[in-house]
């Protein structure tokens, strides 16, 4: 890992603690996927597992610190100025059908601002971190988003929308005008905090989605930054702390993006 700040290290730590529990259930899926229960309860505990290891860790090392976990919710609620947010598993599907692309993510957010942020690729082994003012990395090498200039030639990835979402056919007609605006297809690999990831380091030109929670992302947010990117948040109601809705792209093709998107979720 390239930036060793002490939040960083105490981030770090506890995500690679998290991942070696995190490989091992995930051999054993593999396993789960032909017994007659199937693997569902073993990955609701997995995820159960990783995000109480993880919380320990952040707990040892800062316990007046707020915690915002995708499984247990919120702990120290009074602190508004240290957070840590977490997914333990982002890409719990593909976790849940052996598919090896799923992350742990992990950022820091001091005073409402995300500034540092891990997000692993353990079966990959592909760490990507960054703070704020010191860059992004992958591993051990400085990353950067693309300079595609244009939507057409831009590589996209998106998700959702979700089974029960009322905004289920709007989501469907706006993939379908961008699919038609770019010449590769549109990917959904089904990890929107590796989705981010890919666009800091510039595998993906742009990736956006909506109806996100702030612990899929949160982490990304600086790492897309720092990779001098650019995220921004759609039709997005400030009193609302959690759902969001994000277009994350190099820069260049942000407005281009942005103008075919929907302008508003809800009419
Ligand atoms: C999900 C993944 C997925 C996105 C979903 C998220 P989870 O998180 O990030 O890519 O499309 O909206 O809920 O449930 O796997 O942690
Ligand atoms: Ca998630
Ligand atoms: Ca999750």
């Amino acid at each position: 890992m390239r930036l060793n700040s002490p939040r960083m290290n105490v981030i770090y730590n506890a995500c690679m603690k998290a991942s070696k529990s995190m490989i091992r259930d995930f051999g054993e899926i593999e396993k789960l996927q032909v017994s007659a229960k199937g693997p569902g309860d073993f990955v609701t505990n997995a995820d159960k597992r990783a995000e109480k290891i993880i919380i320990e860790e952040l707990l040892k090392a800062h316990p007046d610190y707020g915690i915002l976990g995708e499984e247990s919710g919120a702990i120290n609620q009074n602190n508004k100025t240290n957070r840590w947010i977490i997914d333990p598993i982002d890409g719990t599907m593909n976790f849940l059908k052996g598919v090896p692309h799923f992350a742990i993510s992990i950022g820091y957010e001091e005073n409402g601002e995300i500034v540092c942020g891990l997000v692993f690729d353990p079966i990959k082994n592909e760490l990507f971190v960054a703070e704020k003012g010191n860059g992004a990395f992958l591993n051990n090498s400085r990353i950067r988003v693309t300079n595609k200039k244009n939507l057409i030639d831009a590589y996209l990835g998106t998700g959702g929308p979700k089974f029960n979402s009322p905004y289920k056919q709007k989501i469907h007609d706006e993939y379908i005008k961008v699919s038609n605006l770019v010449s590769a297809p549109i990917r959904k690999f089904g990890c929107a905090s590796l989705d981010l990831a890919y666009v800091a380091c510039g595998r993906f030109d742009g990736s956006w989605q909506w109806e996100l929670s702030y612990w899929d992302i949160a982490a990304s947010i600086v790492v897309i930054k720092e990779a001098g990117g650019y995220i921004d948040f759609l039709d997005h109601n400030p009193k609302e702390l959690i759902k969001k809705n994000i277009i994350a792209t190099n820069s260049n093709i942000h407005k281009e993006l942005q103008d075919n998107l929907l302008k508003k979720i809800i009419e």
